[in-house]
This record gives C-alpha cells, structure tokens and sequence, in this order.
C-alpha cells in the first residue's frame, strides 16, 4: 500500500508561528509535527509515500526529509497550489497511486497507543476503511455514525448535532477508485473537496468501513496553540517516563527492517550531538 502525507493549509491558527514554517514543521516536544504522521505510516508497513505541501513549503519539507533514503523509505513530494480540500491529494498524487490501494495521513494527526494501524493496512482488501475516535466535542471533525452490527450508518462533516460522539481522525485507507470518485467530485460550499463526501460516495455503494479506536488509543489535535503545548507536554510525558522516543523514524526504521544496524549507526555518527542522538546511540548498542 502507497502512503500519502496531506501538510497543507496557511496554519493560520498558529499565528505568528506559522508566518515563516507551516504548521507541519513546529516542533512538537523533541521533532517536528510532520515525522509523527510519517512514523505512524512507517508503523503501518507503509515505506513509499509522497508528502503533498504547499509550494512554499515543499522545499523545506525536502530539506528536512530528503528523498527518505536514509531511513530506507522513499519519500516524493507535490505541491497542492491552493486549499482546495483534503479530497484533492487523490488528484495531485493519481500517478504515485498508480492503480494501488493507498493510506492518507494528515500532517497534523498524532496517533498515539493501541497496536498501531499495521493490522488493518494489512487485512485491507478493497472498498475504504474509516476510524472512529470518541471525542468531547464532535462537531469540530467529521463525525460517523456507526451501527449495532458494525456498520457505517452515516458520515456528515462538522454537523451542528452530531450524530454519534465519533470523529473521524486524519487517516484513511481506500482503494485505487478513490482516484475516479475524487475525479469526479464537486467543491462544497466551502470551496473544497471534502473527504467526508469522499468517504459518503463509499458508503452509498456499500464499501465503507469504520473501525472504532479504543479510549487507550491518543489522537491528538495540534492546531491551536494550546492543542499544541498540550501534545508536546504529552509526548514528554510518555517519553520521560519509558525512556522510549516516540515516532523516532531513525528507530522505527530499524526496527521495521529498513535499515541495518550498521546503517543506523553511520547515520547516528552524522547526527549532531542532541538529546535526539543521544538516544539513537543507545539504540545502536542494543
Ligand atoms: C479535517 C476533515 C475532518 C476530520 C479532520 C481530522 O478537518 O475535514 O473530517 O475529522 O480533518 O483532523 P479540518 O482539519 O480540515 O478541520
């Protein structure tokens, strides 16, 4: 399965912070927002991805990312010229996806806990796959309605009086007619092709799965300033008290195969000296 990175948007929530970087590229603890989305496809056994960014913004993406060699992935990258809805990246990324089932990624979404998104990137056959996660406030996301048996019942974007306590998170699985049912689309009102219509043109034909994550999964928000403190101060949480980097790409990529020990440890030796380092420099002892 191909994986795609949507990290577009003015991140104007973010300002001042987001006048010179985009909001993909703050800092969140000890890495920046964009290695999380990447560390959870890496997780899912996801290595070709294409990071969609905005023009601005795809130049500083590629100087911190490269082309993923070093981790043993490949990463590509395209540029959406205008915000035109999440629903487009199936348009700029029709000849990576290339008749292939794909993930997308928000580059904004940290999942945290659980067993990861492996199992369900695995078992994906065809058809779409959707994640429900119980949240306070539903009105802020998409939100699915899911029944007894397990089926979707509705999907609505940002509805006044939602429907279930379900939003749907940043991560999405589809098949290759993703590309044909994206094409096909019309802008909302909004001016964007949403992907929660996207994911409604699955469900009218009966193809639209949602899997509910558990409480002891973390999806995080990072757009305001305070969901921003708020993940970072939960990342530090989790990492002082394991000793364990989350979303670690170097880490993750050794241990996924796609990097040998002696690869990390030529990688780690080019590192500057950081706590980061520091940490991948044990992870190279073993
Ligand atoms: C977008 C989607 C929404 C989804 C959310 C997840 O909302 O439109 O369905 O729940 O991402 O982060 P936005 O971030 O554009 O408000």
């Amino acid at each position: 399965m191909k994986g795609i990175v949507l990290a577009g948007g003015a991140g104007s929530r973010l300002d001042p912070i987001t006048r010179v970087a985009s909001k993909q590229l703050q800092p969140v603890y000890d890495k920046p927002m964009i290695y999380y989305p990447i560390a959870t496809l890496m997780d899912a056994g996801i290595s070709d991805i294409l990071l969609i960014s905005t023009e601005h913004d795809v130049p500083r993406f590629a100087d911190l990312l490269g082309d993923g060699s070093q981790w043993g992935i490949s990463i590509q990258y395209a540029i959406q010229e205008r915000p035109e809805g999440i629903a487009q990246a199936f348009l700029i990324g029709a000849n990576f996806i290339g008749g292939e089932s794909v993930a997308l990624i928000l580059g904004d979404n940290i999942f945290y806990g659980g067993n990861g998104f492996r199992e369900h990137v695995e078992r994906f056959d065809a058809g779409a796959t959707i994640f429900g996660y119980p949240v306070r406030d539903a009105r802020r996301y998409g939100v699915v309605e899911i029944g007894d048996r397990g089926q979707v019942l509705s999907v609505e974007e940002k509805p006044q009086s939602p429907r279930s306590n379900l939003a749907i998170p940043g991560f999405y699985l589809y098949d290759d007619r993703v590309v044909e049912f994206a094409r096909r689309q019309t802008p909302s009102a909004r001016g964007e092709l949403e992907i929660t219509d996207l994911n409604a043109t699955y469900l009218e034909l009966g193809e639209l799965n949602a899997v509910r994550l558990g409480r002891g999964v973390a999806w995080l928000d990072s757009g305001t300033h305070e969901s921003l403190l708020q993940a970072a101060n939960f990342i530090a949480t989790i990492e002082a008290r394991q000793g364990y980097k989350i979303a670690c790409l170097e880490e993750i990529a050794y241990e996924q195969g796609y990097l040998s020990r002696a690869a990390l440890a030529d990688l780690v030796a080019s590192m500057p000296v950081s706590g980061y380092s520091d940490y991948l420099r044990d992870v190279v002892l073993g």
